[in-house]
This record gives structure tokens, C-alpha cells and sequence, in this order.
């Protein structure tokens, strides 16, 4: 199953859930059958590496963030499997780069996360302090419940409850 995972910039939370992924996959011994990737729905910070704040938080769970910054573009939609976004407005900007034509179905994190206060997995880059530690925390919760949801056949629901979301 290929998964990426999207959010505005590529450089803090969507690299924080790829990493976050990669991990809960290899506590589980699960890694071989998954092909994870990021992406930004805009090109701001394209070549970077993660942002070094999501990368201490993530070090300090043992977890390294991969890769460099990307856009995310149309062929994603049909390269993977499962596009998962952050927030609504990443949902947006998804949907506007996927375009017309049927592609990889689009889940909000926090739909994988039956204890979610919230439906946007909060933007860090211009907030102070633990922004970062909690985006970690979102991130293993919502990416424990998306494996979950993959063995148990939920992806559809965790779709549709994505849509009902941000129509
Ligand atoms: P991300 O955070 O979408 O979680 O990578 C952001 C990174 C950069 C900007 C905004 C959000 N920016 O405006 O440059």
C-alpha cells in the first residue's frame, strides 16, 4: 500500500506523519508491505529538510523525519493509494491539485483518531514552544488508527467522514 502523507509546507507535519508511519509499521513489523511519502500543497520550502524543531521533537521519540520538501502534484493521485492531508485547507488545496478526474482517495489524520478534539492537525511552524511535541503526539495517534483502520477495512469511513468535514 502506498500512502502520502500532505500538509502546506512539507517540512513539519507532514514529514512528522511519515516518519511517525515508518515507525508505527516497524514496531509492528509491517514496513515491507507499505511505500510512505510527503508532500506540500505549496512549493514555499521545496528541497528543505524538515523544519529542525520537528525534527528535535521527532528525535526525542526515537523517530528520524525523511527526505527533502516537495510539491504535491496530479500523477501523486494516481501513484498512491491513499493521499492523507493534515488540515481542511491542505484538504482543499488537495482536491483543487487532484482535479477532476477519480484518483487516490484523500482521509484527514485526526479521522483516524477516535479521541480527536479537533479535525485539523494544528499548524506549528509559526507557534512557540510544544507546538511541535504535539504535532508529534496528533501524528502517532492518528497513524496508530490508520493502520488500524487498514486492517479492519476503515479507510472508506475515515474518507467519508472526511468529506462530510470540508464539503
Ligand atoms: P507544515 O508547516 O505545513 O506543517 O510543513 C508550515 C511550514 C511552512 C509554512 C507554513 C506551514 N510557511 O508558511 O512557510
Amino acid at each position: 500500500m502506498r500512502i502520502c502523507f500532505v500538509c502546506l509546507g512539507n517540512i513539519c507535519r507532514s514529514p512528522t506523519a511519515e516518519g511517525v508511519m515508518a515507525a508505527v509499521l516497524a514496531d509492528a513489523g509491517r514496513s515491507s508491505g507499505f511505500e510512505l511519502d510527503s508532500a506540500g500543497t505549496s512549493a514555499y520550502h521545496v528541497g528543505e529538510r524538515p523544519d529542525a524543531r520537528s525534527q528535535a521533537a521527532a528525535k526525542r521519540h526515537g523517530v528520524a523525519l525523511p527526505g527533502r520538501a516537495r510539491q504535491l502534484v496530479r500523477a501523486d493521485f494516481e501513484r498512491f493509494d491513499l493521499i492523507v492531508v493534515m488540515d481542511r485547507r491542505n484538504l482543499r488545496d488537495a482536491r483543487a491539485i487532484a482535479g477532476p478526474t477519480a484518483g487516490a482517495p484523500i482521509a484527514l489524520l485526526r479521522a483516524f483518531d477516535p479521541l480527536a478534539d479537533d479535525v485539523d492537525v494544528p499548524d506549528p511552524y509559526y507557534g512557540a514552544g510544544d507546538g511541535f511535541e504535539r504535532v508529534f503526539q496528533i501524528c502517532r495517534a492518528g497513524c496508530a488508527g490508520l493502520l488500524r483502520a487498514i486492517d479492519a477495512g476503515g479507510l472508506d469511513e475515515a474518507v467519508a467522514w472526511t468529506a462530510e468535514r470540508a464539503p
